[in-house]
């Protein structure tokens, strides 16, 4: 029997989806579509959208309303009220403490699923436990094949990868392309990228297709065949008896002695380098640091530093998140949120994430029925009805509990 099918017998029950504006500073995406809102009022939701939530997305009023959801002003009296009565909060990122309507007037028992950041978000914690919500933090999803739907890093780290091969090509003092003119001929920019993971792969892909050179450095071997299917070229890791090798399709973390090899081993590279893309990560660990300061001297002034693991502490010493640094005339440029400079698609690939692991947690029985030791929900799920679920935020869970 569909969802549909059950919900209709009343053996599921309605779920009631609230979608609220996101609250935090430049965040332009949105949690739902309206394609999204379609999708789950098939599936038997009650969708409640606030207004203007997809306005800086390019997703207007209307058509939320015409797929099916019922819109609500955000003036406090109205929001309180839906944020009560929501089972399922779908969002981007977490809703920030002392915004006005927020997780705090969630029922207990709600669930909120998004972007959640609970490493570095010791607020949320403390609300989801005091309000005994449960909570999936996309970016802990595992990245099996079942849940690639639901791959919300993917999906956005592959936007990431793009923006930023175009936000250096914009930066840059010269042309990413060989030019044959009548004036002579213009050489093409050399780049580099260092990770060559979802982000990486597509930097590598759109720095191609704008005509650039480019040479990629990765500790997975399994990343060469990649990185030379889109015509560039693999910088070799350094070949060590301390190498970090992988598990799980993720490098593992490099040790010191690794780092400071593979840093001599990048080197010359960098001397040569226009643009550098920095996109290495480990899951869960401090960005590698793999340019230290001393290492921007070797490239020359005009050169532009994209690092995207900023958020991460940076692949790059210099690196400040959404800031430019000049360093001996070297453009650092810590990019924060690419994703939201491409909130149309941003969204709707996110939103389509969002929906396709919420159908499965309505397949498994709703709310009420959730398994959390099931293999797709145990990682992600967070908190659940106010218990904290994973050992590795439980110092997190009782620091605020003190
Ligand atoms: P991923 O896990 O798919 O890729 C990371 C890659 O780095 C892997 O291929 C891994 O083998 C490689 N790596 C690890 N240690 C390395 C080392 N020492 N040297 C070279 N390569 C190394 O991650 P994904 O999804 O591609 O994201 C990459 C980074 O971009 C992350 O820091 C992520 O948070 C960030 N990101 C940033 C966004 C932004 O707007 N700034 C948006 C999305 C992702």
């Amino acid at each position: 029997m569909t969802i549909t099918e059950r919900t209709a017998q009343g053996e599921l029950g309605l779920t009631t989806v609230l979608i609220a504006r996101e609250r935090r500073a430049a965040e332009t995406r949105v949690a739902a579509t309206p394609e999204t809102v379609k999708r789950l009022v098939g599936l038997g939701c009650n969708v409640h959208v606030e207004q203007g939530a997809g306005q800086a997305a390019g997703y207007p009023e209307g058509a939320y309303g015409d797929a099916g959801a019922e819109l609500f002003d955000g003036s406090a009296a109205e929001a309180t009220d839906r944020w009560a009565r929501a089972d399922v909060l779908l969002a981007v990122q977490a809703p920030q403490a002392g915004s006005g309507a927020g997780l705090a007037q969630l029922r207990p028992g709600a669930l909120v699923m998004g972007l959640l950041d609970p490493f570095a978000n010791r607020d949320l914690i403390g609300t989801l436990l005091e309000r005994k919500l449960s909570a999936i933090a996309l970016e802990l999803l595992p990245r099996i094949s079942r849940a690639q739907a639901m791959d919300a890093l993917s999906s956005q780290a592959n936007i990431a990868g793009y923006k930023a091969a175009l936000q250096a090509a914009a930066a840059l003092d010269r042309f990413f392309p060989m030019l044959m003119t009548a004036a002579g001929t213009v050489q093409p920019a050399k780049v580099v990228v260092l990770g060559a993971g979802v982000a990486g792969l597509q930097a590598v892909a759109t720095a191609r297709r704008l005509g650039a050179l480019v040479k990629v450095s990765d500790v997975r071997p399994a990343a060469r065949e990649q990185v030379e299917s889109l015509g560039a070229r693999f910088i070799e890791p350094p070949v060590m008896e301390q190498s970090p090798g992988e598990a799980g399709g993720y490098a593992k973390e490099a040790g010191a002695v690794f780092l400071e090899a593979q840093r001599q081993l990048l080197a010359p590279h960098l001397a040569e380098a226009d643009v550098v893309i920095t996109t290495a990560l480990v899951p869960g660990r401090p960005a590698p640091l793999l340019i230290t300061r001393e290492m921007l001297g070797l490239l020359r002034p005009g050169a532009v530093v994209m690092d995207l693991a900023v958020a991460q502490g940076g692949n790059c010493a210099a690196s400040q998140p959404d800031q430019e640094t000049v360093v001996d005339g070297v453009r650092v440029i810590g990019a924060g949120n690419l994703p939201a400079s491409v909130p149309f698609h941003a969204s709707s690939l996110y939103a389509r994430n969002l929906a396709a692991l919420l159908e499965y947690v309505l397949k498994q029985g709703g709310l009420t029925q959730l398994d959390p030791e099931d293999p797709l929900i145990d990682p992600c799920l967070i908190t659940h009805q106010g218990q904290c679920r994973r050992a590795d935020l439980s110092p997190v869970a009782q620091e605020v509990a003190a």
